[in-house]
């Protein structure tokens, strides 16, 4: 039997159609244009290359785009008080600041520095908070989009069993938030976790996020079950060059499983998609002068 597999690709073009529609809407509502400010501070090649592809897609969605590129020397003074600077420009709906951030800044203290309205990535304590506490909030991205395919591929979630790889404040534990959310029963698994294959193996849902390559192998999962691959992991491949693989050993799962994302094309590109309409959020939340 071979999987079914989950096109994010294909689902993210939708979702950014949707919000280039909602984009023209709420233009012509309100005179107003959601801008995305985002800060890279550092040279990081990964960071610069997303940098560039959300810039890219803010514009295309009828967006603001407003980036801010930093030296890797920058103090957190500095970037504290660029954040403040953004926090009170009415042309900015939503802030990013890339991570992960230099050493020697601490990152906790900018993320909290953000204003709750404005944080599209979902990862101030506010936001936090309302997501664990059933409140409306901004979602991260990731998660955000995972639950969308998982929704998109099973419908209901109500009453399955999940287990989420991976207890990051990025994507493992705000995933259980939202999975609980919908009624599913949720184990968080960790490094420390005893009988990983024998915790996956009840799994209906599996969602990975741990970043080691192709670990989650084929004879892990339940037949039928659903898996989402968060990871992207460069790994040598012949001829001295490079391929990417997610956490999941993609072939065997697809012998297994009813559903798998690849990598790339899964989960991937609907991160950006999420960025978006949580920025057309903000905008509008911000606009209708409510929190959220
Ligand atoms: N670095 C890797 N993923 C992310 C993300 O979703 N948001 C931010 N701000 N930085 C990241």
């Amino acid at each position: 039997m071979s999987a079914r597999l989950i096109d994010g690709k294909a689902f993210a073009a939708g979702l950014r159609r949707r919000v280039a529609e909602g984009v023209a809407a709420f233009k012509a509502e309100t005179g107003l244009t959601p801008g995305l400010a985002v800060v890279l501070v550092g040279e990081d090649q990964a960071s610069q290359i997303y940098v560039r592809n959300k810039g890219r897609e803010t514009v295309a969605a009828g967006m603001a785009s407003f980036e801010h590129r930093l030296s890797a020397g920058t103090t957190q003074a500095e970037l504290l008080a660029l954040v403040a600077q953004l926090n009170a420009d009415p042309a900015v709906h939503g802030i990013l600041v890339q991570l992960p951030l230099p050493r020697h800044i601490d990152e906790a203290a900018v993320l909290a520095a953000i204003d709750p309205r404005k944080d599209v990535d979902g990862f101030h304590v506010t936001n936090a908070g309302l997501l664990a506490t059933g409140g409306k909030g901004l979602v991260p991205c990731t998660p955000l989009g995972c639950l969308m395919l998982l929704e998109d591929t099973l419908g209901d979630l109500s009453g399955l069993e999940a287990v989420v790889i991976g207890r990051s404040n990025i994507v493992g534990k705000p995933m259980a938030q939202l999975l609980l959310g919908k009624s599913c029963t949720v184990t968080i698994a960790h490094s420390r976790t005893r009988d990983l294959p024998g915790v996956v193996r009840r799994a209906d849902i599996v969602v990975a996020a741990v970043g080691r390559p192709e670990m989650v192998r084929g004879d892990w999962i339940k037949p039928g079950a659903t898996v989402i691959d968060v990871g992207i992991n460069r790994v040598p491949a012949e001829g001295g060059k490079t391929r990417l693989v997610g956490d999941v050993a993609f072939d065997e799962a697809m012998r297994v499983a009813g559903a798998v994302t690849p990598v790339p094309g899964g989960v991937g590109p609907m991160t950006i998609a999420c960025l978006l309409a949580n920025t057309l959020s903000a905008a509008r939340a911000l606009a209708g002068g409510t929190i959220f």
